[in-house]
């Protein structure tokens, strides 16, 4: 529990996934694969794929627009927007854009990068922010579209990853504090296990003076590396995280990971002796959405009631750089359900 008086609370949750989906069945016309093989490996059965005209700006925006209906503030009344993404429309940022569609004209707003564990990252980011007394209203958003970055003939990835977005407002909630603990980590000797990385190409400007006019190239990953250090590390944070929030698992009501695979979800739950029905998974419907998965799941556990008032989740996300972090929160007069 932090020292100062302000403390933190999810208000309102959102979120916001494209129309179009492709099943399995539709994934093996376009490359040699199963339903079979992608289910058993992965639990995954379609995902949401984000249309040409569709972009991370308009998806997050969506989001947006449910969690501060939620949260019951207007979009004038934000100070801060964040918004987790791998994939923003332009190189720049595209916070700013979302700022602007939102009409949210009093908020700063940045991107923050840190791929699958961007949600997780932009949650303690904005956690700071209010602990410190520096803002009050923040809003977070995680939105990715991978579909733009995944090789459509690599069988090994184009079958994991979906489009989506989620959205949260997070708000000064006097001196009681909601999150309970958290736990940050990066190892960059891993990056290359899964990468979405600048190809350089020389370009002579002049004789001597040449620079890189290259392109990004589509996403590429060691699956098993990946595997192996998710049930490894995922594990290991959250035990470090529940230590530091001085809570034990069993006092724990939702284990909610990154959607990335339902085989990580199992082991990680299974090493820590979480029970099956305390693991919210929806991936079977949206494969992994990238900074999208956490909040995706939340607002939709939080819509059907599953997450009640009171109860204590703990988040983890984990994903390229590699990173991966863990948050505990207690839901006690979070998103108003
Ligand atoms: N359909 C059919 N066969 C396939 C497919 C596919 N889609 N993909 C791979 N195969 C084949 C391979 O070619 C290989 O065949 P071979 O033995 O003839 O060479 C065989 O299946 C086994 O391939 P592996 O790569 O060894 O398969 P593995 O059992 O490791 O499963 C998987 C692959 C599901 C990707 C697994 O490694 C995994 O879950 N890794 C974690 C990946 C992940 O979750 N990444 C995202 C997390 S981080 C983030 O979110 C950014």
């Amino acid at each position: 529990m932090n020292q100062s008086s302000v403390g933190v609370a999810i208000t309102g949750s959102g979120s916001a996934t494209p129309k179009v989906t492709l099943d399995n069945q539709g994934l093996s016309k376009i490359v040699e694969t199963s339903d079979e093989w992608i289910s058993s490996r992965t639990g995954i059965k379609t995902r949401c794929l984000a249309s040409p005209t569709e972009s991370v700006t308009d998806m997050g925006a969506a989001a947006a627009r449910e969690a501060i209906a939620m949260a019951e503030i207007t979009p004038a009344e934000l100070d801060l927007i964040i918004l987790a993404t791998s994939t923003a429309d332009d190189l720049f940022g595209s916070a700013s854009l979302l700022q602007e569609v939102l009409g949210a004209s009093k908020a700063v707003a940045f991107d923050l990068t840190a791929a699958c564990s961007g949600f997780i990252f932009g949650l303690v980011t904005a956690a700071q922010f209010i602990r410190t007394g520096t803002y009050q209203n923040i809003l977070l958003v995680g939105a990715d579209i991978l579909s733009r970055w995944v090789d459509w003939s690599d069988r090994r990835t184009c079958v994991l990853f979906g489009d989506g977005a989620g959205a949260v407002v997070m708000q000064a909630h006097g001196p009681s504090d909601r999150l309970l603990g958290f736990e940050l980590r990066s190892d960059g000797s891993q990056n290359d296990c899964l990468q979405l990385a600048y190809q350089s190409e020389a370009k002579e400007l002049i004789p001597g003076v040449s620079v890189s006019k290259g392109t990004y190239q589509p996403i590429t990953m060691n699956g098993k590396e990946v595997y192996r250090f998710a049930v490894q590390r995922v594990p290991e944070v959250l035990s470090k995280a529940l230590f530091k929030a001085n809570m034990r698992t069993d006092e724990v009501d939702w284990l909610l990971l990154h959607q990335a695979n339902q085989r990580i979800l199992d082991a990680v739950a299974q090493r820590l002796q979480f029970p099956d029905h305390k693991v919210l998974s929806n991936l079977a419907n949206y494969g992994n959405t990238s900074a999208a998965s956490i909040p995706i799941a939340l607002d939709e556990a939080v819509r059907s009631g599953r997450i009640k008032s009171g109860d204590v989740i703990a988040a983890s996300g984990f994903g390229a750089g590699l990173t991966w972090g863990q948050r505990f929160s207690n839901g006690e007069g979070d998103c108003q359900i």
